[in-house]
């Protein structure tokens, strides 16, 4: 237990491995917000080019088509998903896959606050994926790509059908900047900046298909719709909104730290350099899992594995047999243990849950960071395994 307990010699640079908000680009100072345009109305010239300049880098990052239009929005990736929530559904029936607490929340949306009648919940537990195969085409369906509180995300849209009548709508906040997204098999996507490239909270981003904007031109929701909600006006789409004109006022200093963070990524290899230092961050943690014992990962299928918020369990057997509350309660101390050291901030698992630990791994985390970290979860493991064992 002695040397267990013994001190890594080595620290990340960075403890920041917070789910949201997440770590900021390495080498991003306060200086890289001097020209946001401050003091500006979002509505003149300059302002507004800033804004469109989000939406056209982000775009040509993530390759989205070009028929699909892009807008900011209010209330962040919330808002963004509830936009669509509230504006596209009712229309025909509606499948939500709910697998951890962000698509839990959205299926409470569409069952208890829009009551659709004709909505199934396809759920599975942490760890999980639900059924994908009871997906039907002539539905709409919704669902997170990456579930990040839960680590689990789809490997594919292999399920969705490119023939479908239905919506796709995609709640891909922790996945967007970080994984292959199938726009072929999708209609709505949302994210926040606060997420893969580590912006400033505050706004979200809603991507529509051709077939959004129709559903959106053809149906009117049964129930009333708020200004912040409202994306068409007399059945036409509001262009302008996927254009830089934003509903209600934006701050420009988050527009100008999205901007650089794009610029970022773009720096690194565009999509392509992103999602390999995401995925080099799990590749680490995933040979660590294989060799150490105490942890393990929450995903239960290697190929759900999500390279963003990385989730752990913990499996050392003096963990395993101890009762729920112990298991909360010694998980919480290894968190409180990493961020008492300064070698990882805000890792404990979601409050939802299960007990464990959850890393961020999207590319604004230096590989040689986790690397750094690693071992210091097997000492806070070591330390709380010989106070629990001592008491
Ligand atoms: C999958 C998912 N959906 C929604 C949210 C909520 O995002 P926001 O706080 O940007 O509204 C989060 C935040 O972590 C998330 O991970």
């Amino acid at each position: 237990m002695a040397n267990a307990t013994r001190k890594p010699g080595l620290r990340p640079a960075n403890p920041a491995f917070s789910s949201g908000p997440c770590a900021k680009r390495p080498g991003w100072t306060l200086a890289a917000l001097e020209p946001a345009l401050l003091g500006r109305s979002h509505r003149a010239k300059d302002p507004k080019a800033r804004l469109a300049e989000v939406i056209d880098r982000s775009k040509a990052v993530l390759g989205m088509p070009a028929d699909w239009r892009l807008g900011i929005v209010p209330a962040s990736d919330t808002g963004a998903v509830e936009m669509a929530l509230w504006s596209m559904l009712g229309a025909r029936g509606v499948d939500i896959l709910a697998w951890e607490s962000f698509s839990k929340e959205w299926a409470t949306d569409v069952v208890k606050q829009l009551k659709l009648k004709d909505a199934r919940v396809l759920e599975a537990p942490y760890g999980r994926l639900p059924d994908l195969a009871q997906v039907a085409a002539d539905r709409d369906v919704v669902f997170v790509w990456n579930g990040t509180t839960s680590g689990v995300r789809l490997p594919n849209a292999d399920f969705i059908s490119t023939g479908r009548e239905g919506l796709a709508i995609c709640d891909a906040t922790s996945a967007a900047f970080a994984m292959d997204l199938s726009w072929d098999k999708l209609d709505v996507v949302t994210w926040s900046w606060q997420k893969v490239l580590g912006g400033e909270a505050g706004h979200g981003m809603l991507a529509l298909s051709p077939r959004a904007v129709a559903r959106l031109e053809s149906h009117t929701p049964a129930w009333p719709m708020p200004k912040i909600f409202r994306m068409t006006k007399g059945g036409k789409l509001i262009e302008g909104i996927f254009k830089g004109e934003t509903i209600n006022t934006p701050s420009m200093l988050c527009v100008e730290d999205a901007i650089d963070g794009l610029r970022w990524a773009e720096s690194v290899g565009g999509l392509k350099g992103l999602i390999a230092r995401s995925e080099a961050n799990l590749a680490a943690i995933a040979r660590w899992v294989a060799t150490k014992p105490g942890y393990d990962f929450l995903a239960e299928d290697a190929a759900t594995r999500s390279c963003t918020s990385i989730c752990l369990t913990i499996t050392a057997p003096w963990f395993t047999v101890m009762g729920a509350d112990a298991q909360a309660a010694a998980a919480k101390k290894i968190a409180s243990l990493l961020e008492k050291e300064g070698v990882a901030l805000d890792a404990g698992a979601y409050r939802d849950a299960p007990a464990g630990l959850r890393i961020w791994g999207g590319a604004t985390v230096e590989t040689s960071d986790i690397e750094a970290l690693l071992p210091w979860l097997d000492w806070a493991l070591a330390v709380v395994e010989s106070e629990v064992v001592v008491a």
